[in-house]
C-alpha cells in the first residue's frame, strides 16, 4: 500500500469588514502613506472591532464557510488545530470555543504558537495526523486578532499588523497529490527582537505592566528583517532543491506577508518571476497565522490540480519553515 498523503481538499477565509487606512493612521501617529508603501508595502488592513469580539470570531467565521463550501458535516471532522497568538484567553483553548461556536463535536482540539509560521506548523501537524493514519478529517485554522496586541501609538509596529482567519480542510488524498515535504526550524534566542512581554506567567497583569504599554507587540524591527529576509529564502531554496525542483516547475510562491521587500527577495533567490508569488499584504498588511491560508483562498480560483507550491514563512520565536505542496483539485 503507498503512503497516505494529506491533501488540501478546501480553503476558506474571512476578514472583518472595517479598514484601516494609511490615511487613517497618519491621524493616529506620525507616518504616512509613502513610508507605509515603501518601506512594507501595504496600505490597509482590516480590524475587527466592537466589545466582546476576539480570535475565536475570526476563526469560527471561517471555519463555517469551509465546511459549508466543503459540504462538511461538523460531526465528521475529527481534529481542529488552530495556530494563533492572540487567543481568546489564556485558557481554554481558542480551538475548543471555535468547535463549539460552528458545532464540532466529535473532535479534539488544540491552539498551536507559532506565529507567523504557526500556520504552517499547524499545517504539518494536522498532516502528520492523516499520514498516519489517526484522523480523516482536520480543519487547520490560522487566526489572529492583531489589533489586540497593536499598540496604536507606536509608530514602527501599528502600521504592521491586521485581523483575520483562513482555514483548511486536510483529508487522505491520492498518492501523488497533497503535503508532500516539509522544513520546519525554531530559534529560541531570537526572542529578545520580537516578543511580548506582559500577560503570561513570567509577568502577569499588573498596573504596572499596563501602564508600561507591555501588553503590546515588541519589535527590533530591523534585526528581525535581517533573519527574515535571509532565513525565508533559503528555507524555500532548499526545499525546492532537495524536490528536485526548477523555477519553472513551481506554479506559486506562497509567502507570510510580512514586508514586501521579503516576499520579493525570497522570490528572486527562488528565481520565480513576480507574476509567480501570491501577494495580498496591501489589502490585509501582517496577519500573522492568517497571511499564507488568506492567500490561499484568495487566488483559489487560479489553481489547478497538480499544481506545485512552496509555502514559506518566518516569525516570532524565531520560528521558520517551508511546506511542498502538490494541489490536489482544480477549480471548481
Ligand atoms: O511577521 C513577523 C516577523 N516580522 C517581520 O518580518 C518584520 C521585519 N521588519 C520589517 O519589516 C521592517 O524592519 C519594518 C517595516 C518594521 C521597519 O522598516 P525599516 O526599513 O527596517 O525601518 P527602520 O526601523 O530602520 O526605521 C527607519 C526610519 C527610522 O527613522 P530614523 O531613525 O532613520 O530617523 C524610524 O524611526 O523610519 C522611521 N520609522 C517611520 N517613519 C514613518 C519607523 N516607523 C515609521 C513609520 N512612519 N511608521
Amino acid at each position: 500500500m503507498g503512503k497516505i498523503r494529506a491533501a488540501i481538499t478546501g480553503i476558506n477565509a474571512w476578514v472583518p469588514e472595517y479598514r484601516l487606512t494609511n490615511h487613517e493612521l497618519s491621524k493616529m501617529v506620525d507616518t504616512s502613506d509613502e513610508w507605509i508603501m515603501q518601506r512594507v508595502g501595504i496600505r490597509e488592513r482590516r480590524i475587527l472591532k466592537g466589545e466582546g469580539l476576539g480570535t475565536s470570531v475570526l476563526g469560527e467565521n471561517a471555519v463555517r464557510g469551509l465546511l459549508e463550501k466543503t459540504g462538511t458535516s461538523p460531526d465528521e471532522i475529527d481534529l481542529l488545530i488552530c495556530a494563533t497568538v492572540t487567543g481568546d484567553m489564556m485558557f481554554p483553548a481558542t480551538a475548543n470555543i471555535i468547535c463549539d461556536k460552528v458545532g464540532i463535536k466529535n473532535a479534539f482540539s488544540f491552539d498551536l504558537a507559532a506565529a507567523c509560521s504557526g500556520f504552517l506548523f499547524a499545517l504539518q501537524t494536522g498532516a502528520a495526523y492523516i499520514e498516519s493514519g489517526q484522523r480523516r478529517k482536520v480543519i487547520v485554522v490560522g487566526a489572529d486578532k492583531m489589533s489586540s496586541i497593536t499598540d496604536y501609538t507606536d509608530r514602527t509596529t501599528c502600521p504592521l499588523f491586521g485581523d483575520a482567519a483562513g482555514a483548511v480542510l486536510l483529508e487522505p488524498g491520492e498518492e501523488d497529490f497533497g503535503i508532500m515535504d516539509h522544513i520546519l526550524h525554531v530559534d529560541g534566542s531570537g526572542k529578545k527582537y520580537l516578543h511580548l512581554k506582559a500577560g503570561g506567567s513570567l509577568k502577569p497583569a499588573s498596573h504596572e505592566t499596563v501602564d508600561a504599554r507591555e501588553h503590546f507587540i515588541y519589535q527590533e524591527g530591523q534585526s528581525v528583517f535581517k533573519f527574515a529576509v535571509v532565513s525565508m529564502a533559503d528555507v524555500a531554496a532548499e526545499i525546492m532543491e532537495r524536490n528536485n525542483l526548477t523555477a519553472d516547475d513551481i506554479a506559486w510562491l506562497v509567502p507570510h506577508q510580512a514586508n514586501l521587500r521579503i516576499i520579493d527577495a525570497t522570490g528572486r533567490r527562488m528565481g520565480l518571476p513576480p507574476e509567480k508569488v501570491m501577494i495580498n499584504i496591501e489589502h490585509f498588511g501582517n496577519t500573522t497565522a492568517a497571511t499564507i491560508p488568506l492567500c490561499l483562498w484568495e487566488y483559489e480560483s487560479k489553481l489547478k490540480k497538480g499544481d506545485k507550491l512552496i509555502l514559506a514563512a518566518f516569525g516570532g520565536g524565531f520560528t521558520w519553515g517551508s511546506i511542498y505542496v502538490k494541489w490536489a483539485y482544480d477549480p471548481k
